[in-house]
């Protein structure tokens, strides 16, 4: 079946301090039909970890914690409204925190 969405959880290190392997796990815990759960590296927000980016959106979300996962799986990737309040102000400024 083909993906309509990928969501990278980054799993470097400033991430991984953060709790970006929890946060991995519970994306994965939480499979939507269509959306590809994918570890990454780097992705150059290293101090506003745990870094997630949702493609093809184009959605980056800063200081993502494993408690914040349910609410990004419900709200995001079956409703298709981004959650604001944990918006990377960088690529969404308007919703800077
Ligand atoms: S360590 Fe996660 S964005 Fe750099």
């Amino acid at each position: 079946m083909p993906c309509d969405r990928q969501v990278l959880v980054c799993q470097y290190t400033n991430c991984v301090a953060n709790d970006s392997q929890a946060v991995l796990a519970a994306f994965q815990a939480n499979p939507v039909a269509g959306v590809e759960i994918a570890a990454s590296g780097c992705q150059g927000q290293c101090n506003m970890g745990t870094t997630v980016r949702i493609l093809p959106d184009e959605t980056w979300y800063a200081r993502v914690k494993p408690e914040d996962v349910p609410e990004i799986v419900e709200q995001h990737l079956k409703l298709n409204q981004p959650v604001d309040r944990l918006l990377h102000p960088r690529f969404h400024p308007r919703f800077s925190f």
